[in-house]
């Protein structure tokens, strides 16, 4: 006998990530359909029922895939077919089950004219609501998008639920009320009770919205007393919501674009700073198209020592990562061994100038050398005024005040915005000291030039 072999799926896979927006939608799907069923008891067919059983289909593949789904203990990976099963059976299977039970179906064939007891037994689909949270709370973290944008969202199918509930809520009671209670109901009040369902709906959604925001025009009101015990707990739900909406959507939107957002503070800042001790316009000017260049060009990586707290193996696979630009440029790097890249980028500080800074003065003593990353730099004498060299990305300087501990022995001045990594000397000694391929090079160079010098 074969038995149909289902492959372990990996909790982080692209597949997964697609099955779990699909398992997404047909939760919501759920959620917004089964109580409209319940409360406006309307007759669906074609399309509504093929979307009812793809959904359930995809629901009972899901029990399925969760017993084939790898999951991290405390960071190890788990593929073992009887841990994964003896988890979900002891987790969520249960819950699972019942929420995929037929129970609609059994309903549709032995009693086809009863519309509520049909919806009525869908509601147990609303159990894999709580997986609608997870999912979202796991996407927070582990997908590559803005979280503040998967937050929003989770937010505002949140709200446009509880508001969905509400109104079918708020219809199902005048409904009832209009039949069964003492003959009145907001429905007959308003002349509601025979026209259209989708008239219907507008008007409890309407209600619905302005007692959960706490508007209350007045003008749909409450008849009888159970519907004024059920807009009484309405309104206390919607003061609630209305508190952790408010907290929620403000933070949300000022972590939207966290980025920006520190730009604007910190050129406000700086601006009232230049302004209130009279700095020359031309120089506020610079300072502030420097503050362009590294922020809006999305140019800053020195925050990257936010993550100083990061263990030492995590920190060094970050500043590669960063420095890449820098590593795959810079000929001397290139082929270097592994540790040896490892040790540099580790030592290396990011800079970086406006057009036309001075980077080095001749005669000034040196206590560091530098790697272009981005932009161009001249390197002249001010004695003499003569022009040695334009240097571009992945040249070095500065390395001769460090070699030979003498005043620098020429200027360097930026042409454009560059972006350079610093090595200071006790970081360049270090270095020097443990990898003599690095050392004879930047001797060699450092003596090629000083010798041009001082020909
Ligand atoms: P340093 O003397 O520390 O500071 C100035 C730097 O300019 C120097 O190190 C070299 O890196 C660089 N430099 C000096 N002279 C030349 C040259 N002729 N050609 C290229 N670079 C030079």
């Amino acid at each position: 006998m074969t038995i149909l072999k289902i492959p372990i799926f990996r909790p982080n896979s692209k597949f997964m990530r697609l099955w779990e927006i699909l398992i997404v939608s047909i939760t919501v799907y759920n959620a917004f359909i089964v109580p409209f069923r319940i409360s406006f008891q309307e007759n669906f067919y074609g399309i509504w029922i093929l979307l009812d059983l793809i959904g359930d289909t995809i629901l009972i593949a899901d029990i399925l895939i969760r017993f084939h789904l790898g999951y991290f203990d405390y960071g190890e990976y788990i593929e073992d077919p009887k841990k994964i099963a003896q988890r979900y059976r002891y987790q969520l299977f249960r819950r699972h089950l019942i929420a995929s039970f037929p129970g609609d179906l059994i309903a549709r064939i032995l009693l086809p004219n009863s519309l509520f007891i049909i919806a009525l037994l869908r509601l147990y689909r609303l159990l894999r609501l709580p997986q609608f949270f997870q999912i979202f709370n796991m996407w927070e973290t582990n997908v590559n998008v803005n979280p503040t944008l998967i937050r929003m969202c989770k937010l505002i199918v949140f709200i446009a639920l509880i508001t969905h509930w509400v109104a079918c809520g708020w219809f199902l009671i005048g409904n009832s009320e209009s039949y069964f209670g003492s003959g009145n109901s907001w429905l007959i009040e308003n002349s509601l009770q025979s026209v259209g369902t989708t008239t219907q709906y507008i008007n409890s959604l309407y209600w619905a919205i302005t007692t959960l925001t706490t508007v209350g025009y007045g003008d749909i009101a409450p008849t009888t007393e159970i519907e004024i015990i059920f807009a009484v707990m309405v309104m206390f739900l919607g003061i609630s919501m209305y508190a952790y909406i408010i907290g929620n959507v403000s933070s949300l939107i000022s972590n939207l674009d966290a980025v920006q957002a520190r730009y604007r503070e910190k050129l406000d800042q700086i601006t009232t700073y230049m302004r209130e001790n009279k700095i020359p316009l031309t120089l506020q000017y610079k300072i502030r198209d420097y503050y362009q260049y590294r922020w809006i060009e999305n140019r800053d990586i020195r925050d990257y020592y936010i993550l100083d707290e990061l263990p030492f193996p995590l920190k060094t696979k970050l500043a590669l990562q960063l420095h890449k630009e820098v590593i795959e440029k810079v000929p001397i790097f290139q082929g270097s061994n592994p540790q040896f890249i490892e040790e540099i980028v580790m030592v290396l500080k990011p800079e970086i100038l406006p057009p036309n800074e001075y980077i080095i003065r001749e005669g000034n003593l040196g206590n560091e050398m530098y790697f272009i990353k981005r932009g161009l730099v001249q390197v002249f004498s001010e004695k003499t005024g003569s022009i040695y060299r334009n240097m571009v990305a992945g040249a070095f300087f500065g390395e001769i005040a460090l070699v030979y501990e003498k005043p620098r022995t020429a200027s360097i001045i930026t042409l454009t915005y560059c972006e350079l990594f610093v090595l200071y000397k006790d970081d360049f000694k270090k270095v020097l000291e443990h990898y003599p391929y690095f050392e004879s090079h930047v001797r060699k160079i450092a003596k090629e030039r000083y010798e041009a010098e001082n020909k």
